[in-house]
């Protein structure tokens, strides 16, 4: 459950985190920020990063492009005095941004910030998991969409393994990084018929598997809504074999639906964008690694912030053009799905600003 806590200075002194910040348009709390360190991926997803365009000469960010550890935890704080109390650490893939668990020992000791949490391929994070946890990571989310080798192969691009991606799992419970998640995008006629095998896998072990509705993210992944496999008909194959009850949210605005096994073996969730969305309580900022603020998942449109930053903008005025931002916002575009997919302006890449 969110705690309530105080800060001093500006932005509102003494007061809880929920009231101290902004609302936007629909009255929505600030209240997550996403921050994406690194646009670079070792694997070539067909549904972020399809080998065709991102190839060997691909130009990804130059290192100077991408903020710097000092400018992500002066914007970190910004926001952390404008409500924010949890912080996500994402991509393209993070564990790619040398020395990350540098960057983490700063922000998990940011007053106000609750939660820390990292999404990644789990390839490299048996190598990482151990300095993470000693920084002061809480936790992680590893995306793995399926444990049949060819199914795994198929949906990142050939890259990685499956077995390189458990090695991460096991390390990252060696290393006390829960509760441990595993996201799973599903596709229809690509990786639904490897579902039950991956619930079977993980029930049991206290990691939570996480079923994501595909979406349609970005400009690249040609989506057609026949692809995606409501959650619903997922959650009834999983129940017929293993009962399910339903689990309250851990949190206002959580994304996933949570049940548990009726036999004790833990839980499962599901990510119900597309038959469900989740707008009306969304609390979430996401910020690219080249310093852009972005509102939506499918923003069409972000802030520079890395201009203000290197502008030389003081702490106040960085705080007063995202609170601005923040105010102005209406975004509401999985609600608006069938509408918003008519508008011919390009979305911003997943890649860009990890989900
Ligand atoms: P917890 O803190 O563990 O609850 O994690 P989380 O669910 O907030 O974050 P995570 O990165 O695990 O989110 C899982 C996936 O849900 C993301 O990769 C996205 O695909 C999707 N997702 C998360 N937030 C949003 C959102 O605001 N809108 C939409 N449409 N999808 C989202
Ligand atoms: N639809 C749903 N989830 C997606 N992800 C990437 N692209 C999509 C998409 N089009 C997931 C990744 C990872 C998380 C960061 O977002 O697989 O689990
Ligand atoms: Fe990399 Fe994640 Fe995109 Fe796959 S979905 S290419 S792992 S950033
Ligand atoms: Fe939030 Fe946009 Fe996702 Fe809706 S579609 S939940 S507004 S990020």
């Amino acid at each position: 459950m969110t705690r309530e806590f105080t800060l001093t200075g500006p932005g509102g002194a003494s007061l809880p985190a929920r009231l101290r910040g902004p609302a936007d348009r629909h009255g929505r709390p600030l209240h997550d920020l996403r921050i994406s360190v690194m646009d670079r991926c070792n694997f070539r997803c067909p549904y972020c990063m399809p080998k065709a365009e991102f190839h060997d000469n691909y130009r990804f960010l130059r290192s100077d492009e991408r903020l710097s550890f000092p400018e992500i935890v002066r914007l970190a704080r910004q926001f952390v005095a404008l409500g924010v109390v949890k912080l996500r650490l994402t991509g393209g893939e993070p564990l790619l941004r040398a020395n990350l668990a540098e960057l983490v020992g700063d922000l998990t000791t940011l007053p106000g910030v609750e939660d820390v949490a990292l999404t990644t391929n789990g390839v490299l994070l048996a190598r990482h998991a151990e300095e993470l946890a000693a920084n002061g990571l809480k936790r992680v989310t590893i995306s793995l969409d399926s444990l049949d080798p060819a199914v795994f192969a198929r949906m990142s691009g050939g890259l990685g393994s499956v077995e390189a991606v458990l090695e991460g799992i096991e390390a990252a419970r060696l290393a006390g990084l829960l509760p441990i998640k595993v996201n799973a995008v599903v596709q229809a006629g690509i990786n639904d018929q490897t579902v039950l095998d991956l619930v079977e896998h993980f029930r049991g072990t206290g990691v939570i598997v996480r079923f994501i509705e595909y979406m349609d993210v970005g400009n690249r992944n040609a989506w057609d809504p026949a692809a995606v496999v409501a959650s619903a008909a997922l959650r009834d194959a999983i129940h017929a074999r293993w009962p399910l009850s339903a689990v309250p949210q851990n949190y206002p605005g959580e994304v996933a639906e949570r049940y548990r096994f009726d036999d004790g073996a833990g839980e499962v969730g599901f990510i119900s964008s597309v038959s469900q969305p989740f707008c009306g309580d969304c609390s979430r900022a996401r910020l690219s690694s080249n310093g852009t603020l972005y509102t939506c998942l499918f923003a069409t449109e972000g802030l520079d912030l890395r201009a203000a930053l290197r502008g030389g903008a003081d702490d106040d005025t960085l705080r007063a053009i995202i609170a601005e931002r923040w105010r102005l916002r209406t975004d509401r575009y999985s609600e608006e799905r069938e509408a918003s997919r008519r508008g011919t302006l390009p979305k911003v890449e997943m890649y860009h600003i990890g989900g």
